[in-house]
This record gives C-alpha cells, structure tokens and sequence, in this order.
C-alpha cells in the first residue's frame, strides 16, 4: 500500500502564547511548519502529504510544502477533529490498507532514522504502533493540594510520541467510534486501544520533543544543532 502523512497544523498554540500560531514561529530561521515538513519529505519523498489548516490561517505559505503531492483538510475544534477531517479528505483516493502517520506540526525535531524505523517496525502489523520512550522522573500523585499524595510506579510507564501510524481502514472506524462513545481521543493509538487494539510501542528518541510552552523553542534550536553537529561527525 501507499504512505500517507497526516499533519494536524490547525491549533492555536495558546499555552505559547506568542502573537501567532507556534507552527509560524521562527525556529533556526525558518517556520517550525517548514521544519517539521522537511524532516517528513527527507525520510519519505514519495509520500503523500494531507496538512490540516484552520480555514482562517492568515500565515500559511504554500512555499513551505515540499511534497509533490499534497492537499489540506480544515482543521477541527480539537485535533482529533482535525485528523478526522484529513483521513476523509484521503479517503476517496488511499486505500483501507494504506499506513497512514499521524505527526503533529509541533515536533519539528524528530530525525529521519526515527521516522523510517517506525515504518519498519510497523511492517505489516496489521495494529498499527507509535514513537515513544520509556519514562525516566519519578512519577508523583499530587492530593489535589499541591503535596504529595502518592508515589506512582514508572515501570512500565511511556511517553508517547509521534508519529503514530495505523492502517487507513482502522484508524477511521476506532476516530469514529472512540468519538461516538465520548471516549477522550488525545492520541490516535488511544482510540485504536478503545476499539481492543494494541499498539506496537516503537522506542525513540528523546528529542521528539512537542513546542509547546514558550522555553521549548529554545530548547528545539537546540536539538536542531545538535543534530546536525552529529550528522557532521
Ligand atoms: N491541532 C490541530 N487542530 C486542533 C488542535 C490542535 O490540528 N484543533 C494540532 C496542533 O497544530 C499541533 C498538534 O495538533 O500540531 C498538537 O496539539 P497541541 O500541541 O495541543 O497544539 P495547540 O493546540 O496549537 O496548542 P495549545 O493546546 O497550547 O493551544
Ligand atoms: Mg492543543
């Protein structure tokens, strides 16, 4: 089957709080979209590409798009809204046994060896799996107060990440029916697990990080030059 990639870039990016959305902000001199867009066109050239965009997106530049073949869908009211939309946007032209993957326009940062290894690992599973990395911190249970009210083991215990990828056919009857039910759908593999499913958990890189809150810029520059001083070496 075909590869399809999903990017959810329709949020506002409140908890920024810059005076745009924080897929424009600059990051290394370049938008953090046009960043996340060339990591993706680099591990998969041949990909075809369904961005999602608010319909009122006044900062948008097509400029950024290095796909060949690329189309937006409108962004919804949360980002599971906004996948739904993009998965019916690729319906009529993929396949029910297309991969799709699912990465959001926020993690500019995650590598090519990361982005092949997941479609490696997925193979032919026919389940589906993500990016993640196994906790480090001691995990802490708060009382509500602000004290401590419990230790939480972290055996176990994953971030998850993204991409997450799954099989077209799938992934839109577990978004539709974890939506129907009210299950609360924060991750594609959260409503694959809803419909009985397991993800496969594919270990990567810890530098996957979201841009999330105002410090995370800084600290993605950072990750950028530090990986290509690697790639140098
Ligand atoms: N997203 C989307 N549509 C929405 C909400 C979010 O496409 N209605 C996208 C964001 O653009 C981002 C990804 O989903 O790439 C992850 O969401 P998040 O990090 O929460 O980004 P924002 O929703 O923009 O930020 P915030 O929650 O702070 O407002
Ligand atoms: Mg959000």
């Amino acid at each position: 089957g075909r590869l399809w990639l999903v990017v959810p870039a329709a949020g506002q990016g409140r908890r920024m709080g810059a005076d745009c959305p924080k897929q424009y902000l600059s990051l290394a001199g370049r938008p953090v979209l046009a960043r996340t867009l060339a990591r993706l066109h680099e591990a998969f050239p041949e990909a075809r590409l369904c961005l999602c965009l608010d319909a009122d997106d006044g900062h948008f530049d097509p400029a950024w798009v290095p796909f060949a073949d690329w189309r937006r869908a409108p962004g919804g009211a949360e980002r599971v809204d906004s996948v739904v939309n993009a998965l019916e946007a690729i319906a009529p032209e993929a396949g029910e046994d297309d991969l799709v993957l699912v990465h959001d326009v926020a993690r500019p940062c995650v590598t090519v060896g990361d982005l092949r290894r997941l479609v490696a690992a997925i193979g032919d599973d026919p389940v589906g799996g993500l990016l993640a990395a196994p906790v480090a911190d001691t995990m802490k249970r708060d009382d509500g107060a602000g004290r401590v009210r419990a230790t939480e083991s972290r055996e176990g215990l994953w971030h998850a990440y993204t991409p997450q990828g799954f099989r077209l056919g799938l992934l839109c009857r577990a978004l539709n029916e974890a939506l129907a039910r009210g299950v609360a759908v924060t991750d594609e593999a959260s409503a694959v697990e809803a419909v009985g499913l397991s993800p496969r958990l594919v270990g990567g890189r810890r530098d996957n990080l979201k841009i999330t809150h105002p410090e995370d810029l800084a600290l993605a520059e950072l990750v950028l030059s530090a990986q290509e001083l690697a790639a140098q070496t």
